[in-house]
């Protein structure tokens, strides 16, 4: 057996366990955190606390009751009563995460509203981040006049007090904005850091459980999307719903990562108006509405990469290059991969593009960075330079590998079916290669 080492340190904010002193944590990169500490968890503690303990009782799961109650409340919204199979579960917890600016506030308040507006409900909205009064006119402006006197302001940050107050008020539905302002006296490190927001997330949660109340925590997710924050609260609640997209971009996705009342595969696309998000019902066909038809260049393809289906179109241009060095641009599509994509075409299709400027772009904004989108830009590129356009019908996915073969791509099904429900064919590719397309849409030259 390994010699225990008699020295521990401990990293006050993140709980990493190091051998040696060192003036920042390894894991967490804070400074100046690391503490000694006792070898608490030796194996010598280990068989003394097992021998103390006494031994827990076998439960058959054929005896275990066949459902646990679990009763989703209607909001009053069909985009949270779809995304969460029926509504908020009284006493569960949600968390709501995404970057700084992306809507999170502005969607619970609409939740906030609906929820409230609904007899004998009351809510509770805890003001970490913003005043009472921010929230309150946010509140106003999207009710367009007057808010139910059913919905409260808690301006505190404290953990204990807001249980207590869950446990004593015992409202519907209380948000939290957000877990990272959130302190627990006795606990180590300021608000926001991972041993506070676990403290005092498990502090709310145990209390909404206890008092059957629906509770929401917001959480920051950083621009480099680490997700330290809501992460670190994953386990701990019901359900994780996050909130991705880009502030400039055409629309959010509202994704649920986790539900423990229902399945997981819902999404929904979100944009920000003036009287908040609204629920964009059918995202391909806004994404498609503008597009030109028998344009050399254009090429439709389908999204699927971490939500559901949505067909949007891929541009190309092809010019003679003015300067020694070729101009390559990539809007909404990944560089690389055009950079990629670029190198197979001319290797395996015998299609050079090095004495042409390139740009590609994924129209109205949405994110093409997965490399499904690979085999609709690599068309649109052929199309484009040798301006002969593809059938208007035509939609086009799979990865492109690096011998001019197509790979199939996830979600195959439901891509396909999100195709028809719109009237494109898809192109069969998966198992031929790029030439072989090249070919079979007359794209070659001439
Ligand atoms: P917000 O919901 O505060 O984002 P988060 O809580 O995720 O940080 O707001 C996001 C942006 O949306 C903000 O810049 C203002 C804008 N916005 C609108 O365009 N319309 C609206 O009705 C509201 C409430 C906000
Ligand atoms: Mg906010």
């Amino acid at each position: 057996m390994p010699k225990t080492p008699e020295k521990l340190y401990r990293c006050r904010d993140c709980d990493a366990q190091f051998l040696k002193w060192a003036g920042q944590c390894d894991t967490c990169g804070h400074w100046g955190t690391l503490e000694q500490t006792t070898l608490a968890a030796s194996a010598t503690h280990a068989e003394k606390t097992t021998a103390r303990a006494g031994k827990a009782a076998l439960i058959p799961f054929a005896e275990t009751p066949t459902k646990e109650g679990a009763v989703p409340l209607p909001t009053g919204l069909s985009l949270w009563d779809t995304l969460l199979s029926g509504g908020l579960v009284q006493g569960s917890v949600t968390l709501v995460g995404g970057e700084p600016g992306i809507g999170k506030s502005t969607l619970l308040a609409q939740l906030c509203l609906s929820v409230a507006a609904l007899p004998g409900n009351r809510v509770c909205y805890v003001t970490g981040e913003e005043s009472p009064a921010q929230v309150g006119g946010r509140l106003r402006r999207l009710a367009g006049g007057t808010i139910s006197d059913r919905l409260f302001a808690v301006n505190h940050t404290d953990a204990p007090t807001i249980a207590a107050t869950l446990l004593a008020e015992c409202p519907t539905l209380t948000i939290i904005d957000s877990i990272q302002t959130l302190r627990t006296e006795g606990v180590a490190g300021e608000p926001g850091n991972p041993t506070q927001v676990k403290a005092s997330a498990a502090i709310i949660t145990e209390a909404a459980k206890r008092a059957g109340v629906a509770v929401v925590f917001v959480g920051q997710v950083n621009k480099d999307g680490d997700l330290a924050g809501p992460r670190l609260v994953e386990h701990l609640v019901d359900t994780v719903l996050m909130m991705e997209g880009d502030r400039l971009q055409a629309f959010r996705w509202l994704q649920v990562l986790k539900h423990r009342f229902g399945t997981t595969d819902q999404a929904a696309a979100l944009h920000m108006t003036e009287h908040g998000l609204e629920e964009i019902k059918d995202p391909s066909a806004l994404l498609l509405a503008d597009r030109p038809t028998g344009v050399a260049g254009s090429v439709v393809t389908c999204l699927a990469d971490g939500h559901r289906p949505v067909l949007c179109e891929i541009q190309a241009l092809v010019t003679p290059a003015g300067y020694a060095n070729p101009t390559r641009r990539a809007t909404g599509v990944d560089q690389n991969r055009v950079g990629m994509i670029l190198a197979v075409l001319a290797r395996r299709s015998g299609i050079p593009f090095g004495d042409q400027d390139v740009f590609v772009n994924a129209v109205g904004g949405i994110d093409a960075k997965d490399p499904s989108a690979d085999l609709a830009i690599a068309l649109a590129l052929v199309s484009a330079k040798h301006d002969v356009a593809l059938p208007a019908d035509v939609v086009a996915w799979g990865e492109l590998g690096l011998a001019g073969e197509i790979r199939a791509a996830k979600s195959q099904d439901q891509r396909k079916k999100e195709a028809e429900r719109l009237g494109f064919r898809p192109v069969a590719g998966t198992g031929k290669t790029i030439r072989d397309l090249v070919y079979a849409y007359k794209l070659g030259k001439g």
